[in-house]
């Protein structure tokens, strides 16, 4: 199986009421844990890596490395660029092989948005590439792109249909109540996923994928495998998983998992590195972060996406 852009996976998505996971990636490990996991559960999947994931990699390994991945486990694999927040680096992303970008300029006024989200698309469509554009903003922090609590707003579906047919979007990221990050919710504030703008957006753009950022339940075990090291993690802050089923199953095809998979690898390593302090072999350690990343994966697959045996 090739590369591919997502059209097809959101397609059947759609149709067939589940959604495609979209993982961040930053290491080997990392890919590897999660194009195995999506081996084994015959899974169709996106990975995504930001601008600092892959500043981090380099380009060149990054797109090498998801390449082997696809070669090695015969998966069709969609790679997008996470939160692209100018042209430069979505046209970076896009002439060294990336099938998907997103173009984030949420912090941007309606009118900037859609101008600067049209050129990215006119330069991807040109190329065989899909674009993700974003209308709303979430709490948190969004590469560089901070925005709290109190600023965070709703996506209006009063606006979608505009953006969405003047920009040429392929897929759209809304703001309904999740939010980047370990730190989803203050103490005392109950996760609430906002449905009924979920439910009018769809309405607006039938046929349309919709995709949700911000979507880590905060795995609660790697939670308390960190907290027990000396973290200070709160219970229970993530995205309730029984919140992303529904939305899953609606006009969601694509659901954006960052900061479970970061807990899950370094809860591993912890683990390992403090169960076998004599032991200096990085293939060890990173071999129990690889480990938690395939359990984690296979978990969300089986579990919350749905996506299990559709390819
Ligand atoms: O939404 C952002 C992702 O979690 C990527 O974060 O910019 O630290 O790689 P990053
Ligand atoms: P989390 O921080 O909830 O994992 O969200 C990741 C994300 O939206 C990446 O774009
Ligand atoms: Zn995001």
């Amino acid at each position: 199986m090739p590369i591919v852009t997502s059209t097809e996976m959101f397609k059947r998505a759609y149709k067939e009421g589940y959604a495609v996971g979209a993982f961040n990636v930053n290491n080997m490990e990392i890919i590897q844990g999660i194009t195995e996991a999506a081996a084994e559960c015959k899974s169709p999947i996106i990975l995504q890596a930001s601008a600092g994931a892959r500043k981090y990699t380099g380009p060149v390994y990054m797109m090498k490395l998801i390449e082997a991945a696809e070669a090695e486990t015969g998966l069709p694999i969609c790679v997008h660029l996470d939160h692209g927040e100018d042209f430069e680096i979505c046209k970076s992303c896009i002439d060294s092989g990336f099938t998907s970008v997103m173009f984030d300029g949420s912090k941007h006024s309606f009118e900037e948005n859609i101008r600067l989200t049209a050129e990215v698309v006119k330069y991807a469509h040109d190329r065989g590439v899909v674009v993700e554009g974003e209308l709303g903003k979430l709490a948190g922090i969004e590469d560089d792109v901070n925005v709290s609590a109190e600023d965070a707003s709703y996506t209006r579906p009063d606006e979608v249909e505009e953006f969405v047919a003047r920009t040429g979007v392929d897929s759209l990221a809304i703001a309904i109540g999740t939010s980047h990050g370990a730190f989803k919710y203050k103490p005392g504030q109950k996760p609430q996923l906002r449905f009924d703008i979920l439910e009018e957006v769809s309405r607006r753009l039938p046929n349309f994928p919709i995709v949700l950022h911000g979507a880590s339940s905060v795995t609660p075990e790697y939670v308390a495998e960190i907290n027990a090291n000396g973290g200070n993690i709160p219970d229970a802050i993530g995205i309730p998983e029984d919140m992303l089923r529904q939305a899953a199953k609606s006009s969601v095809c694509k659901i954006n998992i960052d900061t479970d998979l970061r807990l899950a690898m370094t809860a591993g390593v912890r683990t390992h590195v403090l169960n076998n302090p004599a032991n200096f072999d990085p293939r060890k350690y990173l071999t129990a972060g690889r480990d938690n990343i395939r359990a984690l994966v296979t978990h969300k697959i089986r579990n919350v996406l749905g996506s299990v045996d559709k390819i």
